[in-house]
């Protein structure tokens, strides 16, 4: 054949084959006779830390911001004056006034953590003065609801008689329910009433929290708290429509206290777990790392009724010795009594009354332990370049052997993450953390499969996400999602556990003098003080964690289109693409082992819709109708926000003609779960 002839009847070829291929439908086939990996049954989970003001303003159920008034030692953050019809008045921070005085005789600090507290001068009571608190972004108001109110208060002698409690308009101008308390003569007291709003009453997020009188005097208050009803009514507890939410993705386990809030920037700002415990007199709060003081209204024995409430297990992770400014404690003497206070904090955990923690959770109000499993030394311990992380986890891991034999102790290093792998015996769990596009989660959505069964340690994904979207992620980021759980679920024998970051944030916008309320933008779950919302990548975890088998499926995939990076995803620097060319179908099949349920995930990126042949070999019966479920978007950059709040929400619909082989069109930018039953 001439060399020209060749040519073109390889072009030809070609061309054929391409057009041939191209017109054939996407086939996945599911082997059903052959076994999978076994599906960790804690491959999902939860990870939280307060930043964007994921608890104080968020899941922490206190609507009063700044209620100990440590917030800003300048100046009253959060609060005003009130004065109306000819009253005045001014309020004041007053700090505890003497030094070298033991504390019970300082007039104005309540105890070690209350030292700073507000005075209320009422200069002419001809009208109503008072204090007014703005809440973290307003105060919500809701039709016939409850609040708890309390503060602690104290005043010159002609102060005393009533103060009037409120929950109002921003203006004053509408009282939504108020209450009253009488303030008696002399020192500090803890005054508690009940505010009910009426029915009728359109739910608000522009509301105030006052108290106020018409006598002149001074009065002096601390620890001013609301509490709307909580999840199962716990005193200071949380949100109730977060709480649901969390519930409603179907989580196994929980990943607290950080994050970076572990770490805190410095060794003195690491999460502080002594003074979290106990009554809220006890706690002082501490600067947190995301720009703002945490009151630590959540703290350690919060975060595991939090787990207890959603029947779930914690997964504590304890300061390591190394803070987010660079600072660390050298292996060794140094390091022991970080050990050993984390050892006391497992004991909070996990021990029986007759232990010194043990009794101290008891005289908290929770004499029963709680199951601990998993322990993580430290936080992205490979920012520490010292290299002191190697010691420092031998050290820690140690220890927490030799004391608690059954917890398994997690690493924050490994290669993957540019650090490297700790010496001594393999961890029982290396945390990877992975923020990207999504272009970069779909090219490295087989992640998983090229690793090393024999020589890698089993993987905890502890935080990652998905980072398109802002504050909460769109459909795209959604996408992403999916492509790469895809990946974790296929190798949920290597990956024993996930958790995507961050879970909360508070959404709203800088305000006046407010800056915004958050400091990272893609994050899961969006609120403001009023109502919630799930992000696309929300209603993805939620997808993914209800329909979950307990095997793997292998599927082959063949004919599979594919897709070339955009303009925009080589153009982002962050997130330059390493393949020129991507599948547009990504997928991954489990079974139960018992009962016949098979659950296919098909993940199209695509613009086009997809029609799949579906194949399912080794099956000797299969049942017609099953279910599937479906989130799309109409474009990528679709998305839910605040205002609207489910454009983007799964969408269940039977499917009556599954057979061995069937065929099912997926829509363009969608993801979607087939529920079948087969025989095998
Ligand atoms: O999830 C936000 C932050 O990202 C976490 O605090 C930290 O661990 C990571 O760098």
């Amino acid at each position: 054949m001439k060399r020209k002839t060749f040519y073109f009847a390889a072009i030809l070829l070609c061309f054929l084959v391409t057009f041939r291929l191209s017109a054939q439908n996407a086939k996945l086939t599911l082997n059903l006779n052959k076994s999978g990996a076994k599906v960790s049954p804690t491959l999902y989970g939860l990870m939280t830390e307060e930043i964007n003001h994921s608890y104080d303003g968020g899941l922490y159920a206190e609507l009063i911001r700044n209620r100990v008034f440590k917030d800003n030692m300048e100046t009253p953050e959060a609060w005003s004056v009130v004065q109306e019809g000819g009253g005045k008045g001014t309020i004041m921070l007053m700090g505890a006034n003497e030094l070298n005085v033991p504390m019970e005789q300082q007039r104005n600090a309540i105890n070690d953590a209350l030292t700073v507290c507000l005075r209320l001068v009422v200069e002419k009571g001809d009208g109503r003065v008072g204090i007014a608190n703005e809440g973290y972004w307003g105060i919500p108001v809701k039709p016939q609801t409850t609040y708890q109110a309390s503060f602690y208060a104290k005043g010159t002698d002609e102060a005393a008689g009533p103060l009037n409690v409120s929950i109002e308009s921003n203006d004053g101008t509408v009282t939504y329910a108020s209450g009253q308390v009488t303030l008696d003569k002399g020192p500090w007291k803890k005054y508690r009433v009940s505010l009910t709003t009426t029915a009728g009453i359109k739910p608000t997020a522009a509301g105030r929290f006052v108290i106020s009188t018409k006598r002149p005097g001074s009065y002096y208050f601390n620890l001013v708290s609301l509490f709307p009803p909580t999840y199962h009514n716990r005193p200071n507890g949380n949100r109730i429509d977060l709480m649901q939410m969390m519930a409603d993705m179907k989580p196994t386990f929980l990943r607290f206290p950080g994050g970076n809030f572990l770490e805190g920037d410095y060794f003195s700002t690491r999460f502080p777990w002594k003074s979290t415990l106990g009554p809220l007199e006890q706690r002082p709060g501490h600067p947190g790392c995301w720009g703002y003081r945490a009151s630590d209204g959540i703290g350690l024995l919060e975060f595991l009724e939090w787990c207890e409430d959603l029947k779930i297990e914690p997964l504590l992770a304890v300061y390591a010795g190394y803070s987010l400014k660079g600072d660390y404690v050298y292996p060794g003497p140094l390091l022991k009594p970080y050990i050993e206070d984390a050892l006391n904090e497992i004991e909070y955990v996990t021990g029986s009354v007759k232990t010194k923690w043990g009794a101290k959770r008891a005289e908290d109000g929770h004499p029963a332990p709680f199951k601990l499993s998993y322990v993580e030394i430290g936080n992205e311990d490979w920012f520490d370049r010292s290299p002191s992380y190697d010691g420092r986890f031998n050290q820690f891991r140690n220890a927490i052997k030799a004391r608690y034999p059954q917890i398994l102790c997690i690493s924050t290093i490994s290669e993957e993450q540019k650090g490297k792998v700790t010496t001594g015996d393999v961890p029982s769990m290396i945390d990877e953390h992975y923020y990207r596009s999504a272009w970069q989660m779909e090219e490295d959505a087989d992640h998983y499969d090229k690793y090393n069964r024999a020589t890698s340690p089993k993987i905890f994904v502890g935080e990652w996400a998905t980072r398109e979207g802002v504050p909460t992620t769109n459909m795209n980021a959604a996408l992403g999602d999916a492509a790469w759980m895809t990946g974790m679920e296929r190798n949920a024998d290597l990956v024993l556990k996930s958790c995507y970051a961050p879970l909360f944030v508070n959404v709203n916008p800088k305000t006046g003098t407010l800056p915004r309320a958050w400091q990272w933008g893609s994050d899961l779950i969006g609120y403001n003080a009023i109502t919630s919302y799930g992000s696309p990548s929300y209603y993805v975890q939620k997808m993914f964690n209800t329909y979950l088998g307990s095997q793997v499926i292998p599927v082959a995939g063949t004919n599979i289109p594919v897709k070339r990076a955009t303009k925009q995803d080589s153009t982002n620097r962050r997130a330059i693409p390493k393949k020129a060319t991507i599948p547009t179908l990504f997928y991954v099949a489990t079974k139960n082992t018992k009962g016949g349920a098979v659950y296919l995930k098909v993940v199209n990126t695509s613009d086009k819709a997809q029609a799949v042949t579906i194949t399912l070999n080794g099956a000797t019966g299969v049942a017609a109708e099953g279910t599937m479920v479906t989130l799309k978007g109409d474009k990528p950059d679709d998305t839910n926000t605040i205002d609207e709040p489910e454009k983007i929400i799964p969408v269940t619909s039977k499917i009556k003609d599954i057979s061995k082989t069937f065929t099912q069109n997926f829509a363009p930018y969608s993801v979607n779960v087939i529920q079948m039953y087969t025989r095998p």
